[in-house]
């Protein structure tokens, strides 16, 4: 299959620009499209062929059910039943935005699309283009993140095609999104309410509207224990892995670095390719005691933007962001999981990015890539 790339200007967009991909959809063919947290993969959410399609193609199992992305609040009613006061309360306050709600499924939506579940997760996205398409094909688009199950989702439309090219019909280049983390999940079917998934809209601006909402269990663990089951099915799977092995070291700044450092000279000196994932805080420290030379080695123009990426021989540094810029830290994960992958790095070394606020959903994508290989030093 030709996957046709179709470059839209969020600024300057008419309903011409729409055309293809909004009958593309109503065919029940699949579409992806930039939102405001990472790219989803579309497909007609009425239809079930176009829900099989999209587990085909991301080569996910069929257990793990769609996102449900709406243009506007009335369409909550003809995908949902029985929904509470909450569900109203929390839509007016955080969409369109980056926040999906559980609620009762309606008939009107096919199994395939939710997985199975009598339960349907529905989001309004913020991104112009997002909704603008959801408009003109006149359809609910199931959406999961548009990457090969397993890896990093994608914010940017050549990473799409490079997890997706040949498997689906049309991708929708909106340039980068800008949160770079999925939403997050709120689940409305249990009292209290419970988040699933961490994400932008954090668990204290939750609370500003459901004073008793909190996480569940498994968003809060920081180890492998299979005793702890993930409610959103989705939360279960290896995800957003490297193919290198990612470790991450928690404890105060001077350990850290001498862990990281250590371990990365052994990992070198056995012939390894070796990443570190490092803050703008601590990056200087890396370069000084490992030695290494940054003449003329600064920054590499990459997929990642410009000075995030420093390459030596045999060691990359990803320069994450300011530790205390967690927006920024977010919207940078997921490219630089991926640029390792390019680059054949055998083994990565992370800070430790925990905290109330964005941190939360940070360290949750962070614990999952790394397999929950993290040391306290
Ligand atoms: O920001 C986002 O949410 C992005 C964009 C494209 O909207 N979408 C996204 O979709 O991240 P996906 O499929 O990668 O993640 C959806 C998550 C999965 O963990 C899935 O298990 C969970 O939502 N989920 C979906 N429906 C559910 C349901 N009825 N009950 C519990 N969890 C559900
Ligand atoms: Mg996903």
């Amino acid at each position: 299959m030709n996957t046709i790339l179709k470059k839209i200007d969020a600024d300057n967009m008419t309903s011409e620009d729409f055309a293809e991909a909004a009958k593309l959809l109503q065919e029940g063919k699949l579409v992806a499209f930039p939102t405001e947290t990472v790219y989803g993969l579309g497909g007609d959410a009425y239809d079930k062929t176009a829900s099989a399609r999209i587990y085909a193609a991301k080569g996910r199992p069929s257990d793990n059910p769609l996102i449900v992305h709406i243009a506007e609040i009335e369409e909550l009613k003809n995908l949902a039943e029985d929904i509470p006061a909450e569900a109203y309360l929390l839509a007016e306050k955080f969409w369109p935005g980056p926040m999906t709600m559980i609620l009762k499924r309606k008939d009107t939506v096919p199994k395939e699309t939710t997985g199975g579940l009598d339960t349907v997760a529905i989001r309004m996205p913020s991104h112009p283009i997002a909704r603008r398409l959801i408009k003109e094909a006149g359809l609910p688009i199931a959406a999961p993140s548009a990457n090969a199950s397993g890896r990093p989702s994608t914010t940017k439309a050549e990473h799409v095609m490079e997890d997706l090219a040949g498997r689906i019909d049309m991708v929708i280049d909106g340039g980068s999104s800008e949160i770079g983390l999925e939403s997050t999940i709120v689940d409305l079917t249990v009292k209290p309410a419970l988040i699933l998934r961490p994400g932008y809209i954090t668990i204290g601006m939750l609370q500003e509207v459901l004073p008793d909402i909190e996480y569940d269990k498994a968003v809060l663990k920081r180890v492998k224990d299979e005793t702890i089951v993930a409610k959103a099915p989705g939360m279960k799977y290896r995800h957003y892995a490297p193919k290198g092995q990612l470790t991450i070291y928690e404890g105060e700044r001077t350990a850290v670095i001498s862990k990281i450092v250590s371990e990365v000279s052994k990992k070198v000196n056995e012939g390894s390719r070796v990443g570190i994932l490092a803050s703008t805080d601590y990056l200087n420290n890396y370069i000084s005691e490992l030695g290494l030379d940054i003449v003329g080695k600064n920054a590499r123009n990459s997929n990642v933007s410009e000075n995030d990426i420093l390459e030596f021989e045999n060691i990359i540094i990803g320069v994450v962001g300011a530790r205390s810029d967690e927006a920024t830290i977010a919207a940078r994960l997921f490219d630089l999981l991926r640029e390792y992958d390019t680059k054949n790095i055998d083994y990565i070394y992370a800070e430790c990015f925990a905290s109330e606020n964005l941190g939360q959903a940070i360290m949750n994508r962070l614990l999952k890539a790394a397999g929950y290989h993290i040391e306290t030093v």
